[in-house]
C-alpha cells in the first residue's frame, strides 16, 4: 500500500468524502422522474397464513455468517472524521441486529493511511459480513491485486465489493473515467484475491446482461443497485461550479433501471446466483419486495446515513422497523423462510405486463397445384422462441393463390380436399386468363383465373389463441399453407401478440 511521507494538505480524496456526507445530509439528493419500481408489486395476504408468528424466521447465511435478517446497510463513507463517527454508529447497529456492514470506497485509504481509523469498524463489529470498498475504474489506475488484498486485510473485511460508477465519474470534475477493459481486471482480480469479490452498481442499476459477464468474471455476487433512491448525478451536481455542468449532471437525474426492475431481471436471467438488491429500498416493505424479487439481502445506504447522523438510537430504530415489517410481511403471507419469501407467488404486480409483438416470416418452395403443407411445427416453433404465455398467433398467406387453412392432416382427406376445390371451382374458361383483354401484362404471367377463385372460397390467414404458452389448437387439427397454383416460392408471416 503506498505511504505518505510527512504532513501534506486535505487531500481532495477526504475534502469529496466530506463533500459527498454533507450533500447527502443537506441536499435533495433523491432521483426524479424515476422510482425503484416496488410500488408497482403488491402481496396477495393469506386470510389463513397457517404458521406462528413465532415461527417467522428472517436469518440468511452470507460469508459465514449468520444475519438476523436480510439487510445490508450499504457502503458509504470512510475518509474523514465525521465518517469515522458515521460507520462506527452503523457498524453498532449491524452488530446489534446482524445486518451485513459495507465500507465506502478505501482508495483514500490507499492514499493516506493515516485516515485508517475511520474505516477501522472491525473491532465494533466483530460478527458480522464486513464488505471493503473500491471503485472498479481504481483497476485500471494502478491498483493492484495487492492493494486490494492489503485492504481486505487491514480492515478484517470478509469481501471486497468493487463499485461500477461510470456516470459519476464522467459527471465529476476530477474523475476517473478509464473503464476501457475493466472486465478482464475483474476476471484477474476475481481469481487472484482470494476473497470474494461483489460488483455493485452506486444507483443506475446492473441490467442482466452485465451481470451475467460479472458472474462469468469470477464475482461471488452482484448487488444491482438500481435507481429510485439516491441519485449520485444529483449528489455531484451540487458539487459543480458551473451553471453549464450543473444542467448535464441534472439531465440524469431519471437516469438508470429501476431497483425491482434490475433484480426481477437478474435473478430471471441468473436464478441461482447471489443477488443483492439495493437503490431506493426506503421501508421494509419494499425490503421483503426485493427479497421475493429473487434478491438475498436487501441493502439501504442514504436513509441509514440519515438516521446515523441523528444518533444510534435513531439508526436502531430504523433497523428495528425494517426487521418488524419484514417479519409481518412474511407472517402475512404466510412465509417462514427467506427461501419461502423469495419462492412466494403472493407478489403480484400491479401493472398489465406489456404487449409483445414479435413477426417472423416462414419461406417455403411448393411442388404443385393443390399441395397441402403441415406448417403447424413451423408456427409452434415460432410461438414457443416468442416467449409469449397469453396472446394470439396470427398466420398469414402474403399471396392471393396460396391460402391458410386449418383442418385434419389425413392423407385420404387431403385427397377429399383437392377434389372438393376442382369440383367447385372446375376447369372451364376464366375471363383472367384472357391475356390480351388485359393492359401491361408480362409475358411470363400465368393462367391461374381457377387458383384466385378457388382462394377466394379458402383465406389467406388463420389466427390461433395461446394460453399458458400453448398454442390451441384441437387434437385433429394443423395449419396448411395451400398453394394453389403451380410450383413456386412462398412466404408465410407469423405474428405472435401477447405477453
Ligand atoms: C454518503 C454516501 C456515500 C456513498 N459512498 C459509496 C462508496 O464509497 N462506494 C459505493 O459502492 N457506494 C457508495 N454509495 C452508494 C450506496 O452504497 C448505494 O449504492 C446508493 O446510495 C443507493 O442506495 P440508497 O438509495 O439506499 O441510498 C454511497 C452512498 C451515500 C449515501
Amino acid at each position: 500500500m503506498a505511504t505518505v511521507d510527512g504532513p501534506r494538505p486535505a487531500p481532495a480524496t477526504v475534502g469529496r468524502k466530506a463533500d459527498h456526507i454533507r450533500i447527502n445530509l443537506e441536499e435533495d439528493v433523491a432521483a426524479k422522474g424515476i422510482t425503484s419500481g416496488f410500488e408497482d408489486y403488491r402481496f396477495v395476504p393469506r386470510a389463513l397464513p397457517e404458521i406462528d408468528l413465532d415461527e417467522v424466521s428472517l436469518e440468511t447465511d452470507l460469508f459465514g455468517y449468520r444475519l438476523q435478517a436480510p439487510i445490508l446497510i450499504s457502503c458509504m463513507t470512510g475518509g474523514t472524521a465525521e465518517a469515522e463517527t458515521i460507520n462506527r454508529t452503523l457498524a453498532q447497529v449491524a452488530q446489534e441486529r446482524r445486518f451485513a456492514l459495507g465500507l465506502g470506497s478505501a482508495r483514500v485509504l490507499l492514499e493516506h493511511p493515516e485516515v485508517f481509523s475511520s474505516f477501522n469498524v472491525r473491532p465494533y463489529a466483530p460478527d458480522v459480513p464486513l464488505l471493503a470498498n473500491i471503485g472498479a475504474v481504481q483497476l485500471n489506475r494502478g491498483v493492484t491485486t495487492g492493494d486490494c488484498r492489503r485492504l481486505v486485510d487491514l480492515l478484517g473485511a470478509d469481501a471486497l465489493v468493487l463499485h461500477l460508477n461510470a456516470l459519476q465519474e464522467a459527471l465529476q470534475p476530477e474523475g476517473d473515467t478509464t473503464f476501457g477493459g475493466l472486465l478482464r481486471k475483474i476476471e484477474i482480480l476475481c481469481h487472484t484475491l482470494g476473497a470474494p469479490v461483489i460488483a455493485k452498481e452506486v444507483g443506475w442499476g446492473i441490467p442482466p446482461d452485465a451481470v451475467g459477464q460479472l458472474l462469468a468474471a469470477g464475482v461471488s455476487a452482484v448487488d444491482v443497485a438500481g435507481a429510485g433512491g439516491t441519485s449520485w448525478s444529483e449528489v455531484e451536481r451540487h458539487r459543480l461550479g458551473s451553471e453549464t455542468r450543473q444542467r448535464v449532471a441534472a439531465a440524469f437525474a431519471g437516469w438508470g433501471l429501476p431497483t425491482a426492475e434490475a433484480v426481477r431481471e437478474a435473478h430471471q436471467a441468473h436464478p441461482d446466483a447471489l443477488i443483492f438488491a439495493s437503490g431506493g429500498i426506503k421501508s421494509g416493505m419494499d425490503a421483503s419486495k426485493a427479497i421475493a424479487l429473487g434478491a438475498h439481502v436487501a441493502g439501504i445506504a442514504g436513509p441509514f446515513l440519515r438516521a446515523a447522523a441523528a444518533g444510534v438510537d435513531a439508526a436502531l430504530d430504523l433497523a428495528e422497523e425494517h426487521v418488524e415489517v419484514l417479519r409481518t410481511v412474511m407472517f402475512g403471507i404466510g412465509a417462514a423462510s427467506l427461501t419461502e419469501l423469495r419462492d412466494t407467488p403472493r407478489l403480484i404486480s400491479n401493472r398489465p405486463p406489456p404487449i409483445s409483438v414479435i413477426s417472423h416470416t416462414l419461406a417455403y418452395t411448393t411442388r404443385e397445384t393443390c399441395e397441402f403443407i403441415d406448417i403447424t411445427d413451423d408456427v409452434l416453433g415460432v410461438v414457443a422462441a416468442a416467449g409469449v404465455r397469453n396472446g394470439i398467433v396470427h398466420v398469414h398467406s402474403n399471396h392471393t393463390t396460396a391460402a391458410i387453412r386449418i383442418n385434419e392432416n389425413e392423407p385420404y382427406l387431403i385427397t377429399d380436399f383437392q377434389r372438393t376445390l376442382r369440383r367447385l371451382i372446375p376447369e372451364e374458361n376464366f375471363e383472367h386468363d384472357v391475356m390480351e383483354r388485359r393492359p401491361n401484362v408480362p409475358p411470363d404471367e400465368p393462367r391461374n383465373g381457377r387458383s384466385h377463385c378457388q382462394h377466394l372460397l379458402l383465406s389467406s390467414s388463420e389466427s390461433l389463441p395461446i394460453r399458458n404458452a400453448q398454442m390451441q389448437l384441437g387434437p385433429w387439427q394443423r395449419i396448411f399453407l395451400i398453394e394453389l397454383d403451380s410450383s413456386r416460392q412462398r412466404h408465410v408471416t407469423v405474428q405472435v401478440v401477447g405477453h
